[in-house]
């Protein structure tokens, strides 16, 4: 861990411990976010994406869901072995995250005003008086202003079906980032939005990150976001990340075969319109993984050493490493 390096996961494991048996949907997850960078953690859906923000988070989903194995440090410090009243001190003050649907992150029946003046009250510690309700007021109105919501006075007042997708998921921006934390993860933030609002989402989030310099986790199955976002990039398949790099070198040359089939499938304005390829065949179950390479089902290049042992992580560049056996060492 570098002083560079603001939150570090090692070896992460988080499985769903079911009656009909162990779901491995986070299993040997590793990377490091640095100060101020932008990562992107890639891959098709279902292969653990959210998982891994959530066991960062430690906001497991109820029904068998745990973290077994392996270490989160958020400024050195391992938050595995925090308390919950120490993660809830460190939520919103030093991590937070912006869900895919912002329903489910505001709260039907209070007025954004509320909902944002209980983040700001929550993070000072400070009483309900008269007195702070002005001044977390005007915080409150900042920080919809800092989302680039219009007439914020007026807003406060408004509940969350009054306002649009967009709105909404700029109102849980606001929340989020009110503590100033040093990292942001966003789950697929624009998924649910609408592609023109999307685009201004997305820049939004870039303009608040190099304004804050905060460091951001942005999660998506899309490598075209991630070619607009991101400084660097994970690559997850089946529980695990098989390729991690700077953006433009994965781009210009992808090492892992999964990486290679994902960035084919982003269709480019030069291709021809409307066709998407997708690549061929089934992620394994993560109910019942192979003890090898895990995309070899997939891999045009598979042999049997791929089928017998799991790959060696190999270093292709300074920064750029990739879990394949045929990939050429730097
Ligand atoms: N509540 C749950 N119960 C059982 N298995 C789950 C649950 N939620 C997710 N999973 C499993 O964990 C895997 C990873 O899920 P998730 O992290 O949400 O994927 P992603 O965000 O990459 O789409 C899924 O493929 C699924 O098999
Ligand atoms: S290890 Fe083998 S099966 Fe896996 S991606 Fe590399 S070549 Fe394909
Ligand atoms: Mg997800």
């Amino acid at each position: 861990m570098t002083s560079e390096t603001v939150l570090e996961v090692r070896d992460l494991h988080t499985h769903f411990f079911l009656r009909r048996g162990v779901v491995k949907a986070v299993d040997g997850v590793s990377f490091a976010l640095r100060r101020g960078e932008v990562l992107g953690l890639v891959g098709e859906s279902g292969c653990g994406k959210s998982l891994t923000a959530l066991s960062v988070m430690r906001l497991l989903p109820k029904g068998g869901a745990r973290t077994i194995k392996g270490e989160v440090l958020l400024d050195g410090e391992n938050i595995l072995e925090h308390t919950p009243a120490k993660m809830r001190e460190i939520r919103g003050r030093r991590i937070s995250m912006v869900l895919q649907d912002p329903q489910t992150s505001l709260n039907p029946v209070f007025s954004i005003g509320d909902q944002l003046r209980e983040a700001i009250l929550r993070r000072k510690r400070a009483p309900y008086t008269r007195a702070s309700r002005a001044e977390v007021t005007r915080e409150a109105v900042a920080a919809l202003r800092r989302v680039e919501i219009a007439a914020p006075e007026q807003r406060l007042d408004q509940y969350p079906h009054q306002m649009s997708g967009g709105m909404k998921q700029r109102v849980v921006g606001a929340i989020a980032i009110s503590g100033e934390p040093g990292v942001l993860i966003a789950d697929e933030p624009t998924t649910a939005l609408d592609v023109t609002i999307q685009l201004q989402y997305l820049k939004l989030l870039k303009r608040l990150q190099a304004e804050t310099g905060m460091a951001i986790l942005f999660i998506t199955h899309d490598f075209g976001v991630v070619g607009r976002m991101c400084d660097r990039v994970a690559v997850m398949y089946a529980g695990r990340i098989v390729e991690c790099g700077p953006v433009r070198q994965i781009f210009e040359a992808p090492s892992h075969p999964y990486t290679r089939a994902l960035i084919a499938s982003v269709p480019t304005m030069s291709g021809p319109v409307g066709r998407l390829a997708t690549i061929e065949g089934q992620p394994p179950s993560l109910m019942d993984l192979p003890v090898g390479c895990r995309f070899a089902s997939r891999c045009s290049l598979a042999e049997q050493r791929c089928l017998d042992v799991y790959p060696d992580t190999v270093r292709v560049g300074e920064e750029h490493t990739a879990d394949c056996w045929k990939v050429v060492p730097a």
